[in-house]
């Protein structure tokens, strides 16, 4: 199978610049895509100030940073944007029809050599792949926030997924220094299908009086050895992506233990999404 040098990674957000940084640290040409100038300013912004941080803590020289910064372009279009890629990332919203409709565009412009891969959460990655005429050189690469720090990839095969091709994408992510592990595709794969209904019965805990939303994270940090309790992991996805991806869970195994939580869909309604919007279970800056 061919080398993968240059990469083309779909959204700028927050993991589609943690993508595209760490793909550029580890030496490939990366084309990031975004729909705005402006959008494509802020994703390079966060790039740079995240590598400064790698910088500070002596994880990388000044010059690896330079490097780095160099070997990401801009592309405000899809098709051009992909007509080298050897890999096309895509990390745009977790909308069926968004993902569905980037994919149809590239797939009319990427080579034909090029894989492809989704990073979404939980959106079945065989459905995904028939939005290409390529669904056995599809596979789902999934990271997780922040990119450059967090060591796994789940690297999730369709259901006409080429064997060769996640043996390929399994040893890229060795290369980026992450840890690649297969799962093959079912709703929320293993990461999410295990994480999020802890998430949810966190969120139960609160809505039903059983302990302060502190007091709840206060156990899970110090009891089960997490970096962040349930509920501020919970605020730091994203309070709208956590509903996302149970609502794929209990739509996809029709099981009523996936159910969301009422308080959270209404946290959802009323716009406390953690993070992003400065309130969800704690306040942010
Ligand atoms: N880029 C580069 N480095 C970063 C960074 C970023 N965006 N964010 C943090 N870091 C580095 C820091 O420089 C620091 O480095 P050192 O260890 O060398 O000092 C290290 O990460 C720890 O950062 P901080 O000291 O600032 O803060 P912290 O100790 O509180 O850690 C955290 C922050 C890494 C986010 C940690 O709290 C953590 O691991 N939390 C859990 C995150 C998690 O579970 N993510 C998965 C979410 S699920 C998902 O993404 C997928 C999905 O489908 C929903």
């Amino acid at each position: 199978m061919s080398n993968i040098q240059n990469v083309s990674v779909i959204g700028g957000g927050t993991m589609g610049n943690g993508i595209a940084h760490v793909f550029a640290l580890s030496g490939s040409d990366v084309t990031l895509i975004e729909t705005k100038q402006a959008y494509a300013d802020r994703a390079l912004n966060t790039i740079e100030k995240n590598l400064n941080r790698m910088v500070k803590k002596e994880k990388i020289k000044e010059s690896e940073k330079k490097g780095t910064l160099d070997r990401i372009a801009v592309s405000l279009d899809a098709g051009s944007g992909v007509a080298n890629a050897d890999l096309v990332i895509e990390a745009v919203p977790e909308i069926f029809e968004v993902k569905k409709k980037v994919f149809k565009t590239v797939d009319e412009h990427a080579p034909k050599h090029a894989i492809f891969a989704s990073n979404t959460s939980s959106i079945s990655i065989t459905k995904l792949a028939e939005s290409t005429d390529r669904p056995d050189r599809f596979v789902g690469m999934h990271f997780f926030n922040p990119v450059p720090v967090m060591k796994l990839v789940e690297v999730i095969n369709g259901l006409k997924t080429d064997p060769d091709v996640t043996e390929h994408i399994l040893a890229l992510a060795d290369t980026l220094g992450k840890v690649a592990v297969p799962a093959n595709d079912s709703p929320g794969f293993v990461s999410n299908r295990v994480l999020m209904p802890m998430i949810n019965e966190a969120i139960f805990c609160v809505y039903e009086g059983v302990a302060e939303a502190e007091d709840i994270d206060h156990i899970m940090k110090l009891g089960m050895a997490h970096p962040m309790g349930p509920l501020r992991l919970a605020d730091f996805i994203g309070l709208d992506i956590c509903l996302d991806i149970l609502q794929v869970l209990y739509d996809g195994f029709k099981d009523p233990k996936y159910r969301p939580c009422p308080l959270l869909v209404k946290m959802v309604d009323a716009g406390k999404l953690g993070d992003k919007t400065g309130e969800g279970f704690f306040t942010h800056d």
